[in-house]
């Protein structure tokens, strides 16, 4: 089953079998097998077999998914027989074309497999065409990907995250429209964990449910950063209260710690408390 939280996405070369094991006791909320970028060439086939032979097992402790090469590339084909139903979803890099995306959906038909999609948006024309690439049935979950997108703008990637704001922003809302979860960039410097954490805060703040990562370490910080703290929770039920009070009086609108509430400051203490909530009712929580 596609997992219904996706606060941090694991990725690990489908060539380090010595990672891939290691990978359930990240507490990572689901993890990827990667045939594409972290698979040289030469190597795709001891990717393809390595992921044959540990997806069933790694699947029985984790939600697993398989990152295969895009359609338009010569590995596609054989990658395709390296997938098995024991994966949860597939996730399909640079998406740039709902053809691309239809045509994934009927191959893994055509093998009896019913896997939804998590698509890769990293190019400048997957990020012109987000909205209508996030529409398609098959995408369960969208990834933004800034180290390919500035590498195709021609651009220079930098700390600041500036030169990829506009990417991100359109990536997440295209996912809003689509109803489809939104997961943020990686963060490829992965020691530097204040880094990571704010990177995660700020993608949270606008709507991202979770990052990409490659380091367990940027696990724990990505599955603490997107979850509400326990202060937020706290807030939220008193403002709820609150706002609960005023409006049984009449009001809609009222003074609350020294911050103005109306319905959609109530509907975000709202989305605080389901989020908290989502999580106290998870027995997979690490
Ligand atoms: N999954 C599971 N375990 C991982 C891991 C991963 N992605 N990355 C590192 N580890 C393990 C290491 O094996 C090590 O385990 P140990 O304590 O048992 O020795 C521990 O975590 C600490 O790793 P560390 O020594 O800090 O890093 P490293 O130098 O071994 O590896 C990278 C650094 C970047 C090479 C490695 O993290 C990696 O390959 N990440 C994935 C890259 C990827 O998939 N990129 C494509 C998607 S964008
Ligand atoms: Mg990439």
């Amino acid at each position: 089953m596609f997992p219904s939280r996706l606060r941090s996405l694991l990725f690990a070369p489908a060539v380090r079998p010595d990672l891939l094991v290691k990978m359930p006791a990240t507490g990572a909320d689901a993890i990827v097998i990667d045939l594409e970028d972290a698979t040289p060439p030469d190597a795709k086939d001891t990717g393809r077999q390595n992921l044959l032979r540990l997806a069933p097992q790694l699947a029985s402790e984790v939600p697993v998914l398989a990152r295969i090469n895009d359609p338009s590339t010569p590995w596609y084909r054989d990658d395709l027989q390296a997938l098995t139903d024991s994966l949860c979803g597939v996730v399909v890099p640079k998406v740039e074309q709902r053809s691309g995306l239809r045509r994934v959906t009927d191959d893994l038909a055509n093998l009896g497999l019913n896997l939804p999609v998590v698509a890769g948006i990293e190019t400048a024309l997957g990020v012109a065409d987000c909205r209508e690439l996030l529409a398609e049935p098959t995408v369960a979950a969208a990834y933004f990907g800034a180290e390919d997108f500035i590498a195709d703008m021609g651009g220079v990637r930098t700390a600041s995250n500036r030169e990829v704001e506009m990417a991100q922003s359109q990536v997440v809302l295209a996912a809003r429209i689509a109803g489809v979860l939104a997961i943020d960039q990686i963060v490829a410097d992965f020691r530097d964990d204040e880094r990571c954490r704010t990177e995660c805060l700020n993608a949270r703040a606008m709507g991202y449910v979770g990052k990409l990562c490659i380091h367990p370490a940027q696990v724990a910080i990505a599955n603490q950063a997107f979850m509400p703290t326990d202060e937020e929770v706290e807030r939220a039920k008193r403002l709820l209260a609150a706002y609960a009070q005023a409006t049984a009086a009449g009001v809609a609108s009222l003074a609350f710690e020294g911050q103005m509430v109306d319905e959609p400051v109530a509907a975000q203490a709202r989305r605080v408390i389901a989020q908290a909530g989502s999580v106290a009712a998870s027995p997979t929580d690490s």
